[in-house]
């Protein structure tokens, strides 16, 4: 949108007319919650006002603060309604072919997760329905669950491979989730999982599969640009942190930030092989200890929480979510959307699931879908209100940002700016 401003004054007796173009307009009559860098505050702004210039927020504040160079700015009413971050979904394995209901069904008559997948069932059975797919039909099938997340004001996701574990599927998988983000107004960054487990061909040598498999396809990967950090699953049932070592060498000699599966079923070494790299993000971690939470406050690395594995898999030791407090540990929340032990496609699901299982509040639990989960990813021009961040926003018929989670199966989303374009929804007299 474009306003044009006339300004005409007088110099040295000549009468000069100054024209101004200017691409942005306000939200005014609104509540925000801005989610400071430190992540535990909602840093609440009440009355507020923001001025959106293109794709950039050029200010927000209390609207008696705006600056009189927005005042003739186009704006848009909220009618009081409440404006967080768009948020973040930051762990999805949302690419993939097929369902695995029947496993459902089987883990619902007392069969574990580990037991199934010692069988050939679990991620090998959505290895033989992914396998089958080409692109357009991966893309095909993860479109209704990124519309899904949309709806509830996602402006970011993560999507992972792993669920081809040959190149032609890695590849294919991580071509899919590039095409999503060029189909759909949300933003995509991938995460290469050729380390989620050896696959059948390679069941007993996952040393061979890792080196004569995973870390070529990275390599190509790379070269043709679609992976943006790797990931790996350090766990008894896939790979040892020694084993997953000379891949996350080989992803830092490709200048690629990493990320893991860790302490998810056993504490296998996971959040020390993670805080030894750096790592952007340590996921699961339902069996870390003390030692392990100060490594990863060392290394800055975000410790993401998957209530919806938590929940599928029944399982009964919590991820430490007080030491992680203690040691100021920002703690990012996400759908861990997958066909086996997370098929949860809701983030405020999530964060509601986050709460009553984890004890979180409701305040950290928005902060890990927004400022910490922007973290977990590497980015940092979204996941906030402030000035000269992405104007993505989620408006919500809420008056305060924890019914958020409190509702369970109820989405109160009025409208998702995304890049500052405002949807037909929220303009309306
Ligand atoms: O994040 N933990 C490993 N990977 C997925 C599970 C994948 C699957 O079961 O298909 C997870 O929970
Ligand atoms: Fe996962």
């Amino acid at each position: 949108m474009y306003v044009i401003n006339l300004f005409m004054y007088r110099h040295n007796n000549i009468i000069l007319v100054k024209c101004e173009i200017m691409t942005g307009y306000l939200l005014e009559n609104l509540n925000f919650a801005s989610m400071p860098e430190n992540g535990t505050s909602y840093g609440i702004v009440d009355d507020g006002a923001i001025a959106v210039d293109g794709r950039k927020i050029a200010w927000c504040g209390e609207r008696p603060q705006l600056p009189s160079r927005y005042s003739s700015w186009r704006s848009y009413d909220l009618k009081q309604r409440f404006l967080t971050p768009g948020l973040i979904d930051c762990h999805t394995h949302i690419v993939h072919g097929g369902n695995r209901v029947s496993e459902f069904e089987m883990r619902l008559q007392g069969m574990s997760y580990q037991e199934i997948t010692e069988q050939g069932g679990g991620i090998n059975a959505t290895l033989e329905q992914t396998r089958r797919l080409s692109v357009s039909e991966l893309v095909e099938q993860a479109l209704p669950r990124i519309d899904a997340l949309m709806a509830e004001g996602v402006c970011t996701v993560e999507i992972k491979s792993g669920y081809g574990l040959d190149a032609k599927t890695e590849l294919d998988m991580l071509r899919a989730a590039r095409q999503i983000g060029r189909e759909r107004e949300i933003v995509v960054k991938t995460s290469f999982l050729g380390a989620h487990l050896a696959p059948p061909n390679y069941r007993d040598q996952p040393e061979q599969y890792l080196e004569k498999v995973c870390i070529p396809t990275l390599q190509k990967a790379a070269t043709e640009g679609l992976v943006d950090a790797v990931d790996g699953f350090c766990e008894t049932v896939a790979f040892s942190d020694g084993q997953l070592e000379a891949l996350f060498s080989h992803a830092e000699s490709l200048g690629l930030p990493v990320k893991l599966h860790a302490e998810q079923l056993s504490h296998s070494g996971g959040c020390q092989l993670a805080a030894r790299f750096r790592a952007l993000s340590a996921d699961h971690l339902e069996f870390a200890k003390e030692e392990d939470v100060i490594a990863l406050r060392k290394s800055r690395t975000v410790a993401v929480l998957l209530p919806g594995a938590y929940y599928t898999l029944k399982q009964s030791q919590k991820p430490p979510v007080k030491i992680l407090r203690k040691h100021g540990v920002p703690i990012a929340i996400a759908t861990d959307c997958n066909p086996g032990s997370s098929p949860l496609n809701s983030i405020l699901t999530a964060m509601n699931l986050s709460c009553t299982l984890f004890e979180l509040t409701p305040q950290e639990a928005l902060a890990g879908i927004t400022v910490s989960a922007a973290k977990a990813l590497g980015l940092t021009e979204v996941g906030q209100v402030k000035t000269g961040k992405t104007a993505n926003f989620a408006v919500w018929n809420v008056s305060s940002p924890s019914e958020l989670a409190y509702r369970i199966g109820f989405n109160h989303l009025a409208g998702r700016i995304y890049e500052g374009k405002i949807p037909s929804s929220l303009d309306q007299p």
